[in-house]
């Protein structure tokens, strides 16, 4: 362009300039593409239990495998002890989006509206990690993820912990020992009803608040895998313990739907590889856990440690099985024969 006059001169330099801009803003757009694909995507992973458990160490082996499967692609924040939420927030907070990942114990999804998840809770259902197991990765472990679909939330995996004993601070050998004593539960229907099969007080309540309950007298017992019991403090404030294994407690490992199906495949992939050794992992290390627990207990000399006769036992059960049959409404009669069915229970 030959210039012929000022304004030619002008509308040169200002054609420059919006040019000179042009660039600048592609630079930016790059930089900014760039910077963007080397973040991680993080995945924050909230749970209420101490690090030093089956879940706490669990979580921790997904956070590694997962960054050594993605090639740090991904971070898995693990925020253990309730430090973000308690029971019930959590769950919130996974469906808000807030956080991606949790794994709540299967006797809280009850307040979620899908109380088929109580079937786990009903006493002596499970008789050890085989018939669990059975039911866990079987189809009606399956089925049971599915129904959290409508919920915005997807079932990945199911890790385990251990079968539970009852403490407080007075022996517990019989049903008439737990006559008129306020016992911390978890958030479950069926919970309530085994409390009151034995003449207790349920008392619902969130897992960070127990050990305070038990050391102010709010509640006087609870239940719980020992590993809990344990790493929760529990002996310094429950006289005694008793190795009832009258029930189960382990997890649902979920995530927020949207956020896993808007993953890039690739990563997804990674990821459920990564969950599918975590699962292998925690299903491992459960029931070492809890026994080296209740070494820990009775190293403590805290609490005395009782493991029921035979006649008690029995006498135990026979206060409990009748449960089933109350709940059968609240939690599906299919449900309970389904699972009844994949382990062979009888009621004698
Ligand atoms: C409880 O509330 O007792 C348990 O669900 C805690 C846990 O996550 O193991």
């Amino acid at each position: 362009m030959i210039i012929q006059n000022a304004k030619d001169k002008a509308f040169l330099e200002e054609s420059e300039m919006r040019f000179r801009q042009f660039l600048l803003g592609v630079a930016a757009a790059t930089l900014a593409l760039a910077v963007n694909a080397q973040q991680p995507i993080v995945i924050k992973f909230s749970h209420v239990v101490a690090v030093d458990t089956p879940k706490g160490k669990a979580a921790e082996f997904f956070a590694a495998k997962a960054a050594e499967l993605t090639k740090g692609r991904v971070k898995v924040e693990v925020y253990p002890n309730s430090q973000l939420y308690k029971d019930k927030e959590e769950l919130e907070a996974l469906q808000l989006g807030a956080v991606q990942m949790l794994a709540p114990a299967l006797s809280k999804f009850g307040p979620l509206g899908v109380k088929e998840f109580e079937v786990f809770d009903l006493p002596y259902i499970l008789d050890g990690y085989d018939d669990l197991h059975k039911v866990t990765l079987g189809p009606v472990g399956h089925q049971l993820l599915a129904k959290l679909e409508p919920k915005g939330i997807k079932g990945l995996a199911y890790w385990d912990n251990g079968f539970k004993s009852f403490s407080a601070n007075r022996p517990l050998h019989t049903p008439a020992d737990f006559k008129g004593l306020k016992m911390r539960i978890q958030s479950s229907k069926v919970l309530e009803e085994e409390i009151r099969a034995l003449g207790g007080l349920p008392q619902v309540m969130a897992f960070s608040e127990v050990y305070n309950a038990l050391m102010t007298g709010v509640v006087d017992g609870t239940e719980n895998p020992i590993s809990n019991f344990y790493t929760q403090k529990m002996h310094e404030v429950q006289k005694h313990l008793s190795v009832t294994n009258h029930g189960y407690l382990g997890y649902a490992v979920i995530v927020n739907k949207k956020f896993w199906e808007g993953l890039p495949a690739d990563i997804r992939g990674q990821l459920e590889s990564a969950m599918e050794q975590a699962t292998r992992y925690a299903n491992q290390i459960a029931q070492v856990e809890n026994d080296q627990a209740l070494e820990a207990v009775r190293k403590s000399g805290k609490t005395v440690i009782y493991v029921p006769t035979k006649d008690e036992k029995a006498a135990l059960r026979k206060a409990l099985l009748p449960v089933h049959q109350k709940v059968e409404g609240r939690i599906g009669k299919d449900v309970i024969q389904a699972v009844y069915k994949e382990v062979g229970f009888k009621a004698n």
